[in-house]
C-alpha cells in the first residue's frame, strides 16, 4: 500500500480491502453514505466495492447516465433534488465511484450541496486514477464549453485500486495515457521515455508509473492549488484539446484523451514553429501521437468554430488565448499568448496530417 499525502487529502494506492476506508467510514458514524456511479461503474465496479466493504450495502446509490454529454447542470439538478428528497445532510458522505466524469461531477455536486459535503473518490478509469481524482478540480460543462462551472475542493480521500482496470475497455486506456504523456512532456523527460515504450494495454497496468503520475499531480497541485502559476503546466494540450472536444460534444463526441492527444500535437507544433522545441523532438512526439490517436480532418468552418470555442477557454485573460508550450520534452512553459494565425496554422497542420494518414 502506498500512501501519498496531499494537503487536505489522503491518497492510498493498493487493494481496496487493505485501505483505511473502513476507518474513514466509521468516522462518519450514523451519517448516510451516498455512492455515486454511472451505468458502467454501477454494473462493473460497485459489486467489488461492496464485497470489499459489506457495510456499504446499506448505502444510497445515485446513478448517473454515462458519458461526457451528461456532465451538465440538468443532471446535477436532478441529483440535488434527489439529495433533498432523501433528506441528505451536509454531514453525510458522498463516495464517487467512476471515471473522470463521475469524479468531476460527483465532486461538484457534493462540494456545492448545502455549501459542501465531504466526498471521497474511488477512481475506476486510468484517467481518473492518474489525473481527474487528484487535485480538487470539480466541474461540469456548459454547452460546448468544457468545465465552465465548478469548484476547487479536494476529495477527503482518494483510494486507487488497479483491480478496477480489469473491466476498463481497451480504448479507455489511451485516454489516461494522454494525461500521463502530458506529465512527461511538461515535467519529466524520463517518464515520457518510459511511456513511449508502451506497446499494448497491458503496459498501462504499471503501478510504478501510475504512482509517479499521481506524485507529479499531487506535487504541482499542492504547490499551486488555485492555478496561479505552475499548475497551468498541466493544461498542456488542453487549449486546443478542450475546444476540439467541445466542438464534437453535441454532434459526435470524442473522448477527452483523444482530443488532448490531438491538442498536444497542435501545441507542440506551435512550440516548434516558435523555435522553442527542436524539430527532432517535435517529430518524435508527433510520430507517437499519430500512431496512438486517430487524427481528424477539420474543414475551414470547423476550424473557425474551434477557434471561437478557444475564445471561451477558462485560461484566457483579457480576451487573449494562452497555452502551454514545450521548450523541450520534459520542460513545459506556461502563459504563452497565441496569435490567431498560429492557432489556424496548427489546426491546419493537424488536419493535413490526418488527411495524409487516410
Ligand atoms: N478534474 C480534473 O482535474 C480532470 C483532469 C482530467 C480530466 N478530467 C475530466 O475527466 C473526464 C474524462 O474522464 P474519463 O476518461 O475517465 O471518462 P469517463 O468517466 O466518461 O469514463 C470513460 C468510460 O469508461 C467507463 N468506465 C470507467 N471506469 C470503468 C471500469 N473500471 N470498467 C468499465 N468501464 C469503466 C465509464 O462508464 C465511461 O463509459 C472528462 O470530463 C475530463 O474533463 C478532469
Amino acid at each position: 500500500m502506498t500512501h501519498i499525502l496531499s494537503e487536505g487529502s489522503e491518497i492510498e494506492i493498493g487493494p481496496l480491502s487493505d485501505t483505511s476506508l473502513p476507518k474513514v467510514l466509521a468516522s462518519y458514524g450514523g451519517n448516510k453514505i451516498i455512492i455515486v456511479v454511472d451505468e458502467n461503474t454501477h454494473d462493473l465496479c460497485l459489486e467489488y466495492l461492496i464485497t470489499s466493504f459489506p457495510a456499504l450495502e446499506k448505502s444510497e446509490i445515485i446513478l448517473l447516465p454515462n458519458g461526457e454529454e451528461n456532465k451538465v447542470m440538468e443532471v446535477c439538478m436532478q441529483v440535488w433534488n434527489a439529495f433533498s428528497e432523501y433528506g441528505f445532510s451536509r454531514k453525510d458522505l458522498v463516495l464517487n465511484l467512476g471515471g473522470g466524469m463521475v469524479t468531476d461531477m460527483g465532486g461538484f455536486i457534493a462540494s456545492v450541496f448545502k455549501r459542501g459535503m465531504d466526498f471521497i473518490h474511488i477512481p475506476t478509469s486510468l484517467l481518473a486514477m492518474v489525473d481527474a481524482a487528484i487535485g480538487g478540480k470539480n466541474g461540469i460543462d456548459l454547452g460546448p464549453h468544457k468545465n465552465q462551472l465548478g469548484t476547487i475542493v479536494k476529495a477527503k480521500n482518494v483510494f486507487i485500486d488497479l483491480a478496477f482496470l480489469q473491466t476498463l475497455p481497451a480504448k479507455e486506456f489511451y485516454n489516461g495515457y494522454a494525461e500521463m504523456l502530458k506529465y512527461g512532456l511538461v515535467y519529466d523527460a524520463a517518464l515520457f521515455d518510459e511511456l513511449s515504450k508502451f506497446k499494448t494495454e497491458d503496459d498501462f497496468n504499471r503501478l510504478d508509473i501510475i504512482e509517479k503520475c499521481v506524485q507529479i499531480k499531487v506535487a504541482i497541485s499542492d504547490r499551486d492549488l488555485f492555478e496561479k502559476g505552475e499548475r497551468k503546466l498541466l493544461n498542456f494540450g488542453h487549449t486546443f484539446g478542450h475546444a476540439i472536444e467541445g466542438y464534437r460534444l453535441q454532434t459526435d463526441p470524442i473522448s477527452h484523451g483523444h482530443a488532448v492527444g490531438i491538442g498536444m500535437c497542435a501545441e507542440s507544433y506551435v512550440s516548434m514553429k516558435r523555435g522553442l522545441l527542436s524539430k527532432d523532438e517535435f517529430h518524435k512526439l508527433q510520430a507517437l501521437l499519430v500512431q496512438t490517436y486517430p487524427f481528424l480532418t477539420f474543414s475551414e468552418d470547423c476550424i473557425r468554430e474551434i477557434i471561437s470555442l478557444m475564445y471561451n477557454d477558462k485560461k484566457n485573460e483579457a480576451g487573449k488565448i494562452f497555452s502551454v508550450l514545450l521548450e523541450a520534452i520534459g520542460k513545459g512553459v506556461y502563459h504563452n499568448e497565441l496569435s490567431e494565425k498560429e492557432i489556424l496554422e496548427a489546426l491546419q497542420h493537424v488536419s493535413l496530417l490526418a488527411e495524409s494518414l487516410n
